[in-house]
């Protein structure tokens, strides 16, 4: 029996698909996504741009509707639910509000999940140090630097102890080592915990990081749940 056997889905899609816009301006960045995904999971999606990837990523999160398909969430509840909740989105644009310094951002949705405020502040500040930006606490975000600012959105995902651990290119504006760093923290808390995580990513060293790489290709995805023999050790690539 494998893993996949013995859990429930944290989410499932059934030929789910998202169209932008109708008519002639009609954009189809995703159609026919099946795919489930469970506890302790570790998946790229790999692809070039414009494939689809953030708009998978933002409806496996609840954050949008599909127009055709389904999605659920099996062992999490329903959309209203998500978040803040099991599920944390590391968003691939910037997302910390401006007013709120570092650990103010990462404490947030803790707060507005019901923890009081020194219990939130604590959890912050260790997800701060995890990512080893503690120095950075005080700052506002208009005094950091666009991968500081992604980094302190990893941390406040992973303060909020997900289920399920959604990353939109986050490494997207980090140096090598640093990114791998931030790649290392985020496998490490997930095993700890048993979640899920899911990547995008168009960088292999990155996708290689994670034990499955799903492709996505012009809206299209391909679920490939284990890395055969052949594969192991190949790169992963779209
Ligand atoms: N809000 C929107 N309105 C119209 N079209 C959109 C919208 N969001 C995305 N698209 C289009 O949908 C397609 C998929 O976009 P998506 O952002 O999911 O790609 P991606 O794989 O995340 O790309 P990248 O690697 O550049 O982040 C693209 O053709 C994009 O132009
Ligand atoms: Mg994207």
């Amino acid at each position: 029996m494998t893993n996949t056997d013995e859990q429930t889905a944290l989410v499932r899609c059934t030929d789910l698909a998202r169209t932008y816009g109708s008519g002639r301006a009609a954009v189809v960045a995703l159609h026919g996504a099946t795919c489930e995904i469970f506890p302790g999971e570790h998946v790229t999606l790999m692809g070039p741009s414009g494939s689809g990837k953030s708009t998978l990523l933002h409806l496996i999160a609840g954050l949008d509707e599909p127009t055709a398909g389904s999605i659920t969430w099996p062992a999490l509840g329903d959309r209203g639910s998500l978040r803040p909740g099991p599920i944390a989105l590391v968003l691939q644009g910037p997302s910390l509000l401006a007013p709120l310094d570092a650990v103010e951002n990462v404490a947030l949705p803790l707060v507005l999940a019901g923890l009081d405020d020194s219990d939130a502040r604590e959890r912050a500040f260790a997800a701060l140090a995890r990512l080893e930006l503690s120095d950075l606490h005080a700052k506002l975000p208009e005094e950091l630097s666009g991968g500081q600012m992604q980094r302190i959105a990893i941390a406040r995902a992973l303060a909020q102890r997900p289920r399920l651990f959604l990353a939109d290119e986050p490494t997207g504006q980090l140096d090598h080592d640093t990114a791998r760093h931030v790649i290392d923290v985020l496998l490490e808390a997930a095993r700890e915990s048993g979640a899920a995580v899911v990547v995008s990513t168009h960088d292999p060293a990155v996708g290689n990081r994670l034990d499955q790489c799903w492709p996505v290709v012009d809206g299209s995805l391909k679920v490939c749940r284990a890395r055969s023999t052949d594969q192991a050790g190949a790169s992963c690539s779209a």
